[in-house]
């Protein structure tokens, strides 16, 4: 991949990421072309992002430092998509959720760009192997999937192709954080990515109990709107656990009624089991007893050893983003060096 320059962000699909995307890349005061095949798209893109954009700065709640007006100056629409591309340094592709499509407008892509620009996908849930198969430029490929709506919720996912160049992914990584947004690094491709995984998983279990007859659907929701989503909110459930009370990790309840307290890999274990019906740790194994994981090899901390003591739980902790500095006095190893 040749060396970046400055130049426009391309938004590829006027729709409803598309535009948010847009508002978020002028915010970081980035001159931002909209390109789509509807061209009233995008009159409705620029007539909407004006009217938020308005309304965002009369509550103080605009992003960047720039006023709307000047942001709005950053944004054109582009009724041509080579003239929209030359020069470009990133382009951030928005078209409806269809593998066959999204797979057309990459090899579009792929005829008429330079060596410098980022091709980046907002798929939800394709697989950039799938997405950017057979690309020239598959070097310069990356998905960096937002959250609805971007612009409020600043969470990125970054999925790199196989092929895709580490340089793509640190570029794009470095533009996320300019204009304001959170990017993580999935280290290899997945199905569901992180945020979907960690969804789905609760999403099954929201199903499992109400359909068990546990608890009815409006109190499902309200334990996660009332409950656990206001700690997820501000704590993920790694830092969580690294939190927790001393020697105790995670806790559940037999059907005898006894509480049994286990550590992460062991709490792994039980839900794979719980959710996929398999271990998936092989022939380890899994059952606990008076807090102590059977698994073999298992990387935990001592019975009366403080697991902030335990590089296992920095790793931990360190990969939550926090306590860092801690692992770096203890151990010599600290968040970055985990890739938080
Ligand atoms: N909506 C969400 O909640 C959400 C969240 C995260 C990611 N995404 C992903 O973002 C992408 C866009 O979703 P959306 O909700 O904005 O869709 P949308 O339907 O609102 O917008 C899609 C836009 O793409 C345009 N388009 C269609 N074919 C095109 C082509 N060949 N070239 C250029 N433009 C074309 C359409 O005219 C439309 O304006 C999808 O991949 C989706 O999975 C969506």
């Amino acid at each position: 991949m040749a060396a970046p320059r400055d130049g426009a962000v391309v938004i590829l699909g006027s729709g409803l990421i598309g535009r948010s995307w847009a508002m978020l890349f002028a915010s970081g005061g980035l001159q931002v072309k909209l390109y789509d095949v509807e061209p009233q798209q995008v009159t409705s893109a620029l007539e909407s992002m004006r009217k938020e954009m308005e309304l965002l700065e009369q509550s103080g709640a605009l992003k960047g430092s720039l006023g709307a007006q000047e942001q709005l100056s950053l944004i054109s629409g582009c009724p041509d998509l080579q003239t929209a591309v030359e020069g470009a340094m990133h382009i951030q592709e928005c078209v409806p959720e269809n593998l066959e499509l999204k797979q057309k407008t990459f090899a579009l892509l792929d005829g008429i760009v330079d060596d410098t620009v980022v091709l980046s996908s907002s798929t939800s849930c394709l697989l950039p192997s799938k997405l950017f198969a057979g690309l020239t430029h598959v070097k310069q490929c990356i998905v960096a999937h937002p959250v609805n709506p971007p612009y409020y919720v600043p969470l990125v996912e970054l999925v790199p192709h196989p092929e895709t160049d580490p340089a793509t992914v640190d570029r794009t990584y470095a533009l996320m954080k300019k204009i304001g947004q959170s990017p993580v690094r999935i280290l290899k491709e997945i199905d569901g990515f992180a945020l979907n995984r960690l969804q789905y998983a609760v999403i099954s279990e929201a199903w499992r109990l109400v359909d068990e007859g546990a608890v009815s659907p409006g109190d499902v929701d309200l334990v996660m709107s009332d409950g656990l989503g206001m700690r997820y909110a501000f704590m993920g459930p790694l830092e969580t656990m690294h939190l927790n009370a001393d020697g105790k990790v995670s806790s559940l309840w037999g059907s005898d009624g006894a509480q049994r307290s286990m550590d992460v890999k062991t709490a792994w274990v039980h839900f794979s089991i719980l959710v996929h019906g398999k271990n998936p740790i092989g022939n380890s194994r899994t059952q606990t007893q008076a807090g102590r994981a059977t698994s073999p090899g298992a990387e935990r901390p001592g019975v009366g050893q403080n697991r902030a003591d335990h590089p296992a739980w920095c790793g931990a902790a360190a990969l939550s983003g926090r306590g860092g500095q801690h692992c770096l006095e203890r151990h010599g190893r600290g968040s970055a060096e985990l890739g938080a």
